[in-house]
């Protein structure tokens, strides 16, 4: 095995940042550089006031606080940190495509072969190169292929090591991982990566497969996760007409130890970066093997999740006498869950995308998303100009402003302060009758009734 003194992370975004972070506060002898083409995502990551991080993750400013210029480091010189390491992980963004074949299918994987061949080039010594990004079956094929052409007698050892942390509890979940998935053809490649994690993760959660099986299951882990959420929405439409109510249908199934009780909160439609995109990905490589029944199959977790979405606007709108010309939303959320900044294929685009459609008017507060992300976000789906979505959609800095005089709340995303706000005063400065859309079922029907609200939530 060989010990690793040099690490390289190419790519300073949700995962390699603090992915990186937790291996150098537990390997303190391994000197980690974190690089990205990105100079302002560098220069955030390296900034005095940690408020200023790029991302922003429960715990993680503490960790780079601890490690930072000791054995954390974050740099734009690539090639040099490519040059002087032994171990490359390979952490950069596989966003779908957005031309050619396999457009809105196919993973993009540009980004991953600019990597391989930025390493291919600059690599004077044997390099063990780690996919940490989430690639398709088969990818690493690729990747070798690159690397092993360059002529210039450096042996690479290639691993798949996806990740399974989830935006909001990133440190949780790389401190107190469920089990730690390592693929790849040389052994000792793979001891030497299962040592790294072995300074904090008990050896029996370290797995070993081989590389493909390392990669597709990647896939179908955000597959079958996706699908539960998916599968508990499809039932939440069912429950607004027929009085079952879906928080007891959760609980009554997910009580079934077979079935168990995780991702299954009925909510507007799931979001994230991840989800969609894998999904997507899956379905295109399900389809170029033949294999329409496989694709077609996981197609509908998608179709579901944008069926709900829709459904959610269009109950909004038909609630508010049919039209939302004119009237005031105001959104609590605009991230894709809570306790993160990201906002990537947040529901509440979609959401508020349709209700501008429909003219309305929506004033969103988020306590972590700034007004210029919001404003790029809707911008991206080119529906209108970027003059009438200023025009369309303002962002408040106070939950209160962005109420005040509100004909409906849409809750986007389940923030634990929307819970602890004065729901009296906010009803009291909103147009009557007040709605409620709670589109993560966060307040108590019950309370927000008395009150005086009229309160919709998903699936009750
Ligand atoms: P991200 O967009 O936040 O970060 C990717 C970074 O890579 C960007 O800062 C970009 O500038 C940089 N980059 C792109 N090409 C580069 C190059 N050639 N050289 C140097 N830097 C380059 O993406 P992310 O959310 O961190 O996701 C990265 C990968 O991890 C994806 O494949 C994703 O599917 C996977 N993943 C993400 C999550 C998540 O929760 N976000 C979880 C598990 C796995
Ligand atoms: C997800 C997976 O959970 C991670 O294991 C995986 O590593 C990651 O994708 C990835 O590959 O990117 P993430 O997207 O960060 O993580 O967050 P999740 O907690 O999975 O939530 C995704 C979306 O589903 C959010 O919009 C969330 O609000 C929604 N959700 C989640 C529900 O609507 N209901 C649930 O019961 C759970």
């Amino acid at each position: 095995m060989k010990l690793i003194k040099n690490i390289c992370c190419i790519g300073a975004g949700y995962v390699g940042g603090p992915t990186m972070a937790v291996i150098a506060k537990n390997n303190p002898h391994i000197n980690v550089t974190i690089v990205d083409i990105n100079a302002d995502r560098i220069a955030a990551w390296n900034d005095e006031d940690l408020s200023k991080l790029p991302i922003y993750e429960p715990g993680l400013a503490d960790i780079v606080k601890e490690t930072r210029g000791k054995n954390l480091f974050f740099s734009t010189d690539i090639d040099t940190a490519i040059d002087t390491s032994e171990m490359i992980f390979i952490s950069v963004n596989t966003p779908t495509k957005t031309y050619g074949k396999g457009k809105g299918m196919a993973a993009d994987l540009k980004y991953i072969e600019l990597c391989a061949r930025n390493i291919a080039d600059v690599a004077k010594t044997d390099k063990i190169v780690v996919e940490k990004s989430t690639l398709p079956v088969r990818t690493a094929e690729a990747i070798k292929s690159i690397l092993h052409n360059t002529g210039n007698h450096v042996k690479f050892d290639i691993l798949s090591n996806p990740e399974f942390l989830a935006e909001g509890t990133a440190v949780e979940d790389l401190l107190s991982p469920d089990r730690v998935l390592i693929g790849g053809e040389s052994e000792e490649a793979i001891e030497s990566l299962a040592n790294i994690y072995r300074s904090w993760v008990s050896p029996e959660k370290i797995l070993k497969t081989n590389l493909w099986s390392s990669e597709l299951s990647k896939l179908t882990a955000n597959a079958f996760l996706a699908q539960r959420i998916s599968s508990i929405n499809a039932i939440s439409e069912l429950c607004e007409l027929t009085e079952a109510n879906i928080n007891e249908v959760a609980k009554a199934i997910g009580m079934d130890s077979r079935i168990g009780s995780k991702f299954l909160k009925a909510s507007v439609g799931f979001g994230g970066s991840c989800f969609q995109k894998d999904i997507l990905n899956l379905v295109y490589i399900a389809r170029s093997y033949n294999l329409h029944a496989v694709a077609d199959y996981w197609e509908q977790v998608i179709i579901m999740n944008d069926h709900q979405k829709r459904r959610f606007s269009d109950r909004l709108i038909k609630t508010l006498y049919n039209t939302v010309s004119g009237k005031k939303i105001g959104f609590l959320g605009w991230a894709f869950k809570k306790d993160t900044n990201d906002t990537r294929e947040s529901a509440a685009i979609y959401v508020a995308d349709h209700l501008v459609s429909e003219q309305a008017h929506i004033a969103v507060y988020d306590p972590k998303v700034s007004a210029v992300k919001v404003q790029t976000d809707l911008n991206y789906l080119n529906s209108r100009s970027e003059e009438d979505n200023l025009k369309h959609v303002v962002t408040a800095t106070n939950p209160y402003d962005a109420l005040k005089d509100a004909h409906a709340v849409a809750i986007m995303t389940e923030w634990d302060e929307f819970k602890t706000y004065d729901w009296h005063k906010i009803y009291t400065h909103m147009k009557k009758p007040a709605f409620i859309f709670d589109g993560r079922n966060i307040l108590d029907k019950h309370t927000m009734e008395t009150i005086g609200f009229e309160y919709y939530a998903i699936g009750q």
